[in-house]
């Protein structure tokens, strides 16, 4: 197949890593003789110095007409005045919302190979594999926010409607049925009237149509705790945006790092985007030491998600486990042992990938 994947490197490592992504994903097209073109277009704070907008028109338009888009990380203590008007981080949002990719899924998986990497117990981290869907594209990221003139009273408002919450809720409820059938959706029904509407519309759906599915509710503060003593429990976990951004932060310690974790935000039609969850890792930045797993597994989605290359995608998984079987580390999972630098991980996966049989 031909494929039109637009590159958006971003700011501090997101360069480096997305580099081995695309080496990784011009070496799966070698191999299994397809043809990708890329395109590289700025986003974030580089975007903000060069344009003005952390989201240039022309990004957005590049991207709204590929057939997938992969990110690195966008932000840097350079543009990281909270006062300012504009942030890199708003070119994420805009992204997000301009695609519509109300869906981001971040697979938690741990690797038996790295089980002693992780700050946790191996019996408490080994065996897990957790596919969590955070919804993107509302919530209180995307509520009305509100200073007051003299800067003494501010609100963000958490909103949701039912809509909104039964499209992501579905989404996870396929994927369960799909994967161990359980499904788990957290919420602050407690405390909060959002929650307890999200909290009946997902009984609704799985009710109606996934009656089939293993299903409970959970409290974030009491999953935030589950997550880290007892992840095997867990199949797929659902939760609005911030929740789900706050519970799939604390996940990546589960494999160890933050390096490992790919994401895939998608909506009803159109690319869906594909990036690391990990930061632009500023203290690293262009030392060639970046760990860029997370940006070559989030390649893989693209090719299951965007492109239905699922063969292709599950290629790249297995080198990625072949690599890490073998002990080869990049220094954020390496222990104290030796490592080795961003571009010998992607040559490493590159060169496990063409010889797997
Ligand atoms: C993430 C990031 C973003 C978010 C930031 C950079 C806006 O933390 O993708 O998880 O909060 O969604
Ligand atoms: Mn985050």
């Amino acid at each position: 197949m031909e494929a039109r994947i637009a590159l958006l490197p971003g700011d501090g490592i997101g360069p480096e890593v997305l580099q081995e992504a695309r080496r990784v994903l011009e070496a799966a097209a070698s191999r299994f003789g397809h043809s990708f073109t890329f395109e590289l277009h700025p986003v974030g704070g580089n975007a903000i110095d060069d344009y003005g907008d952390p989201l240039p028109p022309p990004t957005l338009e590049a991207c709204r007409t590929a057939d997938a888009v992969l990110l690195g990380a966008v932000g840097g203590p350079q543009w990281d005045d909270p006062e300012a008007k504009i942030r890199p981080e708003m070119g994420l949002l805009a992204l997000r919302k301009e695609l519509g990719l109300y869906a981001n899924l971040r697979p938690i998986k741990s690797y038996e190979a790295l089980v002693h990497g992780s700050p946790l117990k191996k019996e408490i981290v080994s065996g897990v594999d957790i596919l969590f869907f955070r919804e993107l594209t509302g919530g209180i990221y995307f509520g009305e926010q509100y200073t007051s003139s003299d800067g003494s009273l501010a609100r963000s408002v958490m909103e949701y409607s039912s809509k909104e919450v039964r499209r992501i809720v579905r989404l996870a409820a396929a994927a369960a049925r799909e994967r161990r059938g359980k499904l788990t959706s957290v919420d602050k029904a407690n405390v909060l009237e959002v929650s307890r509407l999200w909290r009946r519309v997902a009984a609704e759906v799985v009710t109606e149509e996934f009656s089939d599915l293993e299903y409970e509710v959970v409290l974030v503060d009491a999953m935030a705790m589950h997550l880290v003593t007892r992840p095997t429990d867990f199949d797929v976990v659902v939760s609005g945006n911030m929740f789900g951004d706050i519970l799939t932060d604390e996940g990546s310690v589960l494999p160890g790092s933050m390096g490992l974790l790919a994401s895939a935000s998608l909506g009803d039609k159109g690319p869906g985007l594909y990036e690391p969850i990990h930061g632009t890792a500023p203290d690293i930045a262009g030392r060639g030491i970046a760990n860029p797993l997370a940006a070559i597994l989030s390649a893989a989605m693209a090719m299951r998600h965007s492109l239905a290359l699922e063969k292709e995608a599950e290629a790249v998984e297995n080198a990625v486990n072949t690599v890490l079987d073998a002990g080869i580390r990049t220094i954020d999972i390496a222990a104290g042992s030796t490592h080795v630098g961003t571009v010998d991980m992607g040559s490493a996966v590159i060169e496990s990938l063409i010889n797997q049989r």
